[in-house]
């Protein structure tokens, strides 16, 4: 596989305007798109070649996001004039790490990857260096590897930081000692081998633990370390039978849970579940991250206080243009040089910014802006 030089991409460029929106997909399986109708002009792509392919590897279909996030890639992508290739692995690492050599070999120009686990890519990102092809990380960061070119995700420790920001307002923490209350939590984070779930426990815990430390919040299974609350794969079905262990275990008696931090929606979801089923006290306040249909249902239902917003359609216009500047040799648009260290490298970063949900707001953010309709909400 040769990368197809730049004079070659420059030439293309005319010939590729005139195959606006004809770019052929050789994608495998059906992206299913869970969310509205949410392709957004691009910018950027101006100059894509004709022939140009970007392959796209995403974790699973069994998130809404990811059949989101793929949709609006390969509408965008193939509206600036790239062929693309979508692929979904069913959270299973070895069939992404075949899923990108195939990409390689099939002549792909640029890779976007939402890595399954962060630090189970080496060899296929070799391959990539090898074959000098670059490599976006969508939305999760690629660890350990020189390969990964870029990084285009959200804010993920302001997505922990709005999640613990909501709780300390909504119980007005800053003055609950002196008012002589006493909170109790439980925390549900995500998957350990996805970079950003530590990212967003981080930001929440930094608000958090000094209620925790003097006391105002108690988490009573005592379970609080990273480690501890994790949850593999982010699954919904493991957030909701750990949730049950505590509930059985620690609230049983009828002492209430007041907070349930949970990192994500599929985790929140897990939850809710275990809550509807087993626990008879006040309701928690419950926090997510998506705003996925199921949650943003639960939003206006009460049985989940706030989400945090990324509109995917955002995530996929910027890195359509992160793209076509690599393959035009221009300068790609970052704007966080600092924050992520993939153990190899601070790898550029593009951070687009997490938005606070909750049911006053849905209408504007999910339904006004075309996200969702409102028959989907329903
Ligand atoms: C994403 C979240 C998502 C989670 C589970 C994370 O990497 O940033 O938006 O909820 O994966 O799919």
């Amino acid at each position: 596989m040769k990368r197809k030089l730049l004079s070659v991409l420059l030439t293309g460029a005319l010939a590729a305007s005139m195959f606006v929106g004809c770019g052929t997909s050789t994608e495998t399986t059906d992206t299913g798109a869970a969310g509205g109708d949410a392709a957004t002009t691009t910018e950027g792509g101006s100059t894509a070649g004709g022939g140009t392919k970007v392959g796209v590897a995403m974790p699973t279909k069994d998130l809404q996001r990811w059949n989101q996030d793929g949709a609006n890639m390969q509408s965008e992508l193939e509206a600036a004039g790239y062929e693309v290739d979508l692929q979904y692995a069913s959270n299973d690492v070895q069939t992404q790490v075949s899923q990108i050599e195939n990409m390689i070999n099939s002549g792909c120009d640029v890779l976007v990857v939402a890595a399954i686990e962060a630090s189970s890519l080496g060899e296929a990102m070799d391959m990539a260096a090898e074959a000098n092809i670059p490599v976006i990380a969508y939305d999760r960061l690629i660890m350990n590897t020189d390969a990964v070119s870029y990084y285009a995700t959200f804010d993920n420790y302001k997505v922990g930081t709005v999640q613990g920001e909501y709780i300390e307002k909504e119980l007005d923490l800053k003055n609950a000692k002196a008012d002589g209350k006493k909170y109790t939590m439980e925390i549900t984070a995500g998957d350990p081998g996805d970079n950003n779930a530590g990212f967003f426990y981080q930001g929440a815990i930094d608000v958090l633990q000094p209620y925790m430390d003097d006391g105002v919040i108690e988490v009573k299974s005592g379970q609080t370390e990273f480690s501890e609350v994790a949850t593999a794969q982010w699954a919904t079905e493991t957030a909701q039978s750990r949730m049950e262990n505590i509930l059985s275990s620690y609230y049983a008696d009828g002492t209430n849970l007041d907070i349930c931090l949970c990192s994500n929606d599929s985790t929140a979801l897990g939850v809710e579940n275990a809550l509807a089923a087993n626990y008879k006290g006040d309701y928690p306040i419950v926090t997510g991250q998506d705003c996925d249909i199921e949650n943003t249902k639960n939003m206006i239902a009460g049985k989940q206080s706030m989400s945090v917003f990324k509109d995917t359609r955002t995530l996929a216009s910027q890195v359509v243009k992160m793209v076509g500047q690599i393959l035009n040799g221009e300068e790609v648009d970052v704007n966080d040089t600092e924050t992520y260290d993939n153990g190899n490298k601070v790898v550029e970063s593009y951070l687009c910014d997490p938005v606070f949900a909750d049911a006053n707001n849905y209408k504007e953010l999910l339904i006004d802006s075309g996200y969702y309709t409102e028959d989907q909400l329903k």
